[in-house]
């Protein structure tokens, strides 16, 4: 498999990936070489930028964006995206930093949306803006949204994005409500010291609406993002405080779900999920690779290889080649990302520029 596999679809097939004999071969090519995970999900980053500026993921002042001609244009990811289609890619989630703050978003995903064999088109948000996007949102075919929102309290909620946006973002949530988006998830991420005498809050949300709250581990990323042992909650301790509030009933876990652990809490309306990204191990079934604003494909958020399709798309690269380099971020993607066996380890990039 790979670019080591012998074929040169760059010379065979020059220009044009989109010929009959291709939709036989996406299964294969869609296995990850090494143990074959099935890579069918693209997170996609439009930009690095934001309008928070959450104290996990980017520091507070003086962090330098990457200039606009190097993030690739919206129609270098068009095709990007394309010719990922052919290699199994099913289901995109288009990231940040924060998506909406980038320029005609709404007209690129309408494009998007028209690209044949994806099934599906996500955003995650941190909601500042989705009071102004959510209609525009649903109708450009964006099919499920989500938010992340880690403190139910305006001061808190300040203190941990550096902004006093908190009412921005509740009216943003039920906008998105309003327009019809179903499920909506909510992200946590549960820090302790910081937010985690909020778990019960967070969980009688997701017991009175039809929220879909999902707690996600602190993870050691960017250079400082103040990870310490002692800020980190694992996904039991979480469970030891909800249980005594609501029994949780596991529920299955579809194709396209994800890492998360989903139950449904007694008597509740809607959903609590788990992302343990460090307890959790889920390496063995991650189907993601990431493609950051800069135009980079990585197969591992806790790995700095990254595989430069921006340079190739420039010097007028084709879709063979693409596809080729496609295949080798699949096939060299990491088999696991280790942080537990050899310590929490930080990836070089801040988390706006990989997307979260
Ligand atoms: N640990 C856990 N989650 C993080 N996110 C950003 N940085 C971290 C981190 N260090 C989450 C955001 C958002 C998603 C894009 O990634 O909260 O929900
Ligand atoms: Fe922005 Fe998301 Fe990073 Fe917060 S976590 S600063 S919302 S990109």
């Amino acid at each position: 498999m790979g670019i080591t596999s012998g074929r040169t679809y760059g010379t065979s097939r020059p220009g044009n990936i989109f010929n009959k004999e291709w939709p036989d071969r996406m299964a294969e090519d869609a296995l990850s070489a090494k143990n074959n995970r099935i890579v069918t999900y693209l997170r996609l980053s439009v930009t690095d930028r934001c309008n928070l500026r959450c104290r996990y993921c980017m520091p507070q002042e003086g962090v330098s964006f990457v200039p606009h001609e190097r993030i690739l244009t919206y129609e270098e990811m068009l095709r990007i995206v394309k010719v990922a289609v052919h290699h199994g890619i099913r289901k995109v989630r288009i990231t940040g930093g924060e998506p909406l703050v980038r320029k005609g978003l709404v007209p690129f995903l309408k494009a998007l949306a028209q690209a044949q064999g994806l099934d599906e088109i996500t955003l995650t948000t941190n909601g500042v803006l989705l009071e102004e996007f959510a209609s525009d949102l649903k109708a450009a075919g964006i099919k499920r949204i989500n938010i992340s929102l880690d403190s139910l309290k305006p001061e808190r909620f300040q203190l941990i994005t550096g902004r006093d946006y908190f009412h921005k973002v509740m009216a943003g949530i039920e906008a998105a409500q309003k327009v019809g988006f179903s499920p909506i998830k909510i992200n946590v991420v549960v820090m302790r010291g910081v937010n985690e005498d909020e778990i019960l809050d967070f969980a009688r949300l997701a017991v009175e609406s039809p929220l879909c709250v999902r707690f996600i581990e602190f993870m050691p990323v960017g250079r400082e993002n103040g990870w310490r042992p002692e800020a980190f909650v694992s996904i039991e301790e979480m469970k030891r405080i909800i249980y005594p509030f609501r029994p949780l009933a596991a529920l299955e876990t579809g194709r396209l779900d994800g890492p998360a652990l989903r139950y449904r809490p007694g008597e509740g309306a809607g959903e609590i999920g788990f992302i343990g990204a460090l307890s959790n191990h889920f390496c063995d079934r991650c189907n993601r690779l990431r493609l950051t604003a800069e135009g980079c494909l990585r197969g591992c958020l806790f790995s700095d290889q990254e595989i430069d399709l921006k340079g190739p798309l420039r010097n007028g690269a084709d879709d063979g080649r693409l596809l080729d380099l496609i295949r080798l971020a699949v096939s060299t993607k990491p088999d696991n990302h280790l942080v537990l066996h050899r310590g929490p380890r930080k990836c070089a990039r801040i988390m706006s520029s990989i997307g979260g």
